[in-house]
């Protein structure tokens, strides 16, 4: 990811809210609700729901709960490499929950956040460092893993690894899992040389969540949703702004900006691309996003299951 990343992430929240497959979001959301064994029926049970989110960023999954009145009372541990998205993530979760009259409360660096209409609490705790360290020392001591926009940044058996940390009854949810296939439109004739070459500085050329999918089968336990959620967004043909005199919705303009630096820095940086037909093609793709006239699409998918 080139730039800013806290930008990027705010960016990309309409952009992923649109992506989210129904499928994955409802068993999520059941899956939060479901007791942990032993405790009460319903979102106001006693303990509630204990989660293990690697990859946080911004606490966007967190936020997006909240924002659609969907918190479980609980427990969730944020961890993020990025000790500034982290702490930003944070913040913005804690201005969220007071906006939208929560109580809040802070114990140490987590927050407490108490459900206006239940006399239950989620604790959100957060760590900074490399989930897979995190992880390490933490077998069994959650119920879910969630990971969005993250399980195609790590090798499918460190993503295994990972899924230890929820009990053997437990679930994960994976969404936003990159599959390896972006496109841009209008087509450009050297769209099949970059977007090649952009695939192949990825790991397994960024086709993470059929990999994934099929070590779940391989090991006997497929996932019980498995459904596309693409990132979609449109240009306009003729390039006239047509949200509110911008080129496109929120700051979807932004998010695009900085995929297209992190595409031709990554080709640059491949030398897989000639320098003039990598200039050609970045000329053309910022000129179009800079009238709102470039489209683009990168398949992702949402995984969802119970632990292997
Ligand atoms: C594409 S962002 C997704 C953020 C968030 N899940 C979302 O959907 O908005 C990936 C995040 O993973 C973090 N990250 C990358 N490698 C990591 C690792 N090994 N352990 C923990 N976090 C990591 C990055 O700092 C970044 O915030």
């Amino acid at each position: 990811m080139e730039g800013d990343d806290v930008t990027y992430l705010e960016a990309a929240r309409t952009v992923d809210g649109r992506a989210h497959s129904d499928a994955a979001t409802d068993a999520f959301r059941a899956a939060l609700e479901r007791p942990a064994p032993g405790a009460d029926e319903g979102q106001g049970s006693a303990d509630g729901v204990r989660v293990f989110e690697a990859g946080a960023g911004t606490c966007g999954m967190v936020r997006r709960l909240l924002a659609d009145g969907a918190l479980p009372a609980g427990e969730w541990l944020a961890v993020d490499a990025d000790e500034r998205v982290l702490s930003a993530g944070r913040d913005r979760l804690h201005e969220a929950a007071r906006e939208a009259g929560y109580g809040v409360e802070t114990e140490g660096s987590g927050l407490l956040l108490d459900l206006p209409d239940f006399d239950a609490t989620l604790r959100v705790h957060f760590a900074v460092g490399d989930a897979r360290e995190v992880a390490d020392d933490r077998a069994g001591d959650f119920d879910g893993v969630v990971a969005r926009s993250f399980a195609d940044l790590l090798a499918p058996d460190d993503v295994l690894a990972l899924l230890r940390t929820a009990a053997p009854d437990g679930w994960y949810h994976l969404p936003l899992t990159f599959d390896g296939e972006t496109r841009f439109a209008p087509e450009h004739p050297a769209d099949d040389a970059v977007i090649d070459a952009f695939h192949g500085t990825m790991r397994n050329r960024g086709r993470a969540a059929t990999l994934l999918a099929g070590r779940f089968r391989e090991v006997g336990t497929p996932p019980a949703v498995d459904a596309r959620a693409d990132w979609v967004i449109e240009g306009t043909s003729d390039g006239a702004g047509t949200h509110g005199g911008a080129a496109y919705p929120a700051d979807e303009g932004t998010f695009l900006r900085i995929v297209l630096e992190t595409v031709v820095a990554s080709v640059r940086e491949s030398e897989a691309v000639s320098a003039a037909t990598l200039s050609a093609w970045t000329e053309t793709r910022t000129a179009q996003l800079e009238r709102g006239a470039l489209g683009y699409v990168a398949v992702n998918r949402d995984l969802f299951g119970p632990v292997p």
